[in-house]
Formats: structure tokens, sequence, C-alpha cells
């Protein structure tokens, strides 16, 4: 299966910013070549169509950070699957952690918000992961489980979902997991998704301080099949390393 390395700009860069970095990437990707594994940058939803621009002719994909779950209407503030269809991206993360936390988003909701990203022919990125108590606790592997039941869509397969592995308390911070305790993890998702069509082809990456100087350890790890990258993404050389790394 293609490794996955993408890119979650979260809330950062202005236009002029996105435009040197997501053009950058793209030079890169046009002078040295495949590196071996798919690209995708997931900007703020107000660079998008600037970051599109970009990336035209660039083999690197463009994706969203979040979608409402309906298809249209009376939501300020919001945006459907269907706009990011049209702003041209072929992905979207739902149930980051960080929206989790900061917006109260259920594992409902994040089904549905993923299931709304398949009616427009999106690849939901699904994130999972467990925070510092739970993992003390000895409870990552059922929160794990239970993000999963709850927040897959209906009609999961491997060419529509992607999983996110990423403990909160790696996100940001500078620490990882030992890759003892990804394997666990890994293996524990690839297991728990046997019951979907096709589920030994779902792409399952891990996120939380992904660097260059970690990437090849980690993307060696069994049933790591990619990356999702915050801080690390925001710059090409960075990036870049990171996507050699699968190699
Ligand atoms: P980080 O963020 O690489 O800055 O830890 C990863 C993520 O939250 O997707």
């Amino acid at each position: 299966m293609r490794p996955l390395i993408a890119g979650n700009w979260k809330m950062n860069k202005l236009s002029a910013d996105a435009a040197l970095l997501a053009g950058g990437l793209a030079d890169r990707r046009g002078r040295q070549g495949d590196p071996g594994c798919e690209i995708l940058l997931c900007p703020p939803s107000v660079l998008l169509t600037g970051v599109a621009a970009a990336l035209v002719d660039s083999a690197i994909a463009l994706g969203a950070q979040d979608c409402h779950p309906a298809e249209s209407g009376a939501h300020t503030g919001d945006i459907s699957a269907a706009l990011l269809a049209d702003a041209g991206c072929a992905y979207v993360i739902v149930g980051h952690s960080e929206r989790r936390t900061d917006h109260g988003e259920t594992d409902a909701l994040v089904k549905a918000k993923a299931e709304a990203a398949l009616r427009h022919g999106l690849v939901a990125i699904v994130c999972v992961g467990e925070t510092l108590d739970q993992r003390d606790g000895g409870r990552a592997l059922e929160v794990v489980s239970r993000q999963i039941e709850g927040s897959l869509p209906d009609g999961a397969s491997a060419g529509n979902i992607v999983i996110a592995y990423e403990p909160v308390w790696a996100i940001g911070t500078g620490r990882t997991p030992t890759p003892d305790q990804i394997a666990e993890v890994h293996a524990h998702i690839r297991g728990a998704l046997g019951g979907l069509d096709d589920g030994a082809g779902v792409r399952i990456l891990y996120g939380g301080s992904m660097k260059p100087d970690n990437a090849r350890e980690i993307l060696a790890i069994a049933h790591v099949n990619g990356g999702l990258i915050g801080g690390a993404s925001l710059a090409v050389d960075d990036f870049w390393s990171i996507c050699e790394a699968v190699a």
C-alpha cells in the first residue's frame, strides 16, 4: 500500500507564506520526483483556493481540517464537504483531538462528518488517540477501540478512509511514544478494521511530534502507513525530509 504523508497546518500561515510553502513543496516534488508516498497538504480553509492554485500539476493533494455534517444551510461559520470538494480537496481530516477538545466533538459527530465527506467523494482521515491519563491508566487500546467503533462512517473501506492514530500527549509536545507502544496500537487498530471491506488495505497514519529525525524509525514500524504531521509540516525542508523517510 502506498504510504500517505499529510501536513496538518492547523491555524498557521497567512496567504503569502502558504503560497511559498505549497509552491516550494510542489517545486521539490517536481525536481526530485516521487519520494515513494502520496503527499497531502491540509491548510486552513480560507487558504484552500490559494494553495490549490500553487499545487496545480504538482502530484500533491489538497485536504481540509474539518467539515460540517450537513449538506448546506443555516450553519454560520461552518464549511460543508461539498464546499471542500468544490475547492479542490480530495481529503478532509475529521475528529482531530484539538476539535474533540476545543469544540466538544463526540464520536457520533465525527462519524456524521466522515459520512458527509464520503458522500462528496472525499477521503476522511479519522483521528483517534488517548490522553496521558488514559494511557497511564492502561486504557489506551480500549479508548482507541471505542473511538474507532463510534467514529467510522458506514461504508468505510480502504478507498474512502484513513485512520490517524495521534496520542493526545504527543501532539505538539516533542514527546513520542516508544516504537513498541506505536506498534501495539497500530496492530490493535489493524485488528479493529478487520470487519471492514478491505480493512487490511486501510492506511493507518501515526501523528504526534513526528519530525525529520524520528520519522524514519516511526515509518518503519509495522502497520504505520504514513504520518499526520503538524509542526514539522510548516517548513519545506522538514516536511520533504519526512516524505523521503518513507523509503
Ligand atoms: P504535531 O501535530 O506534529 O505538531 O505534534 C500533529 C497533529 O496534531 O496532527
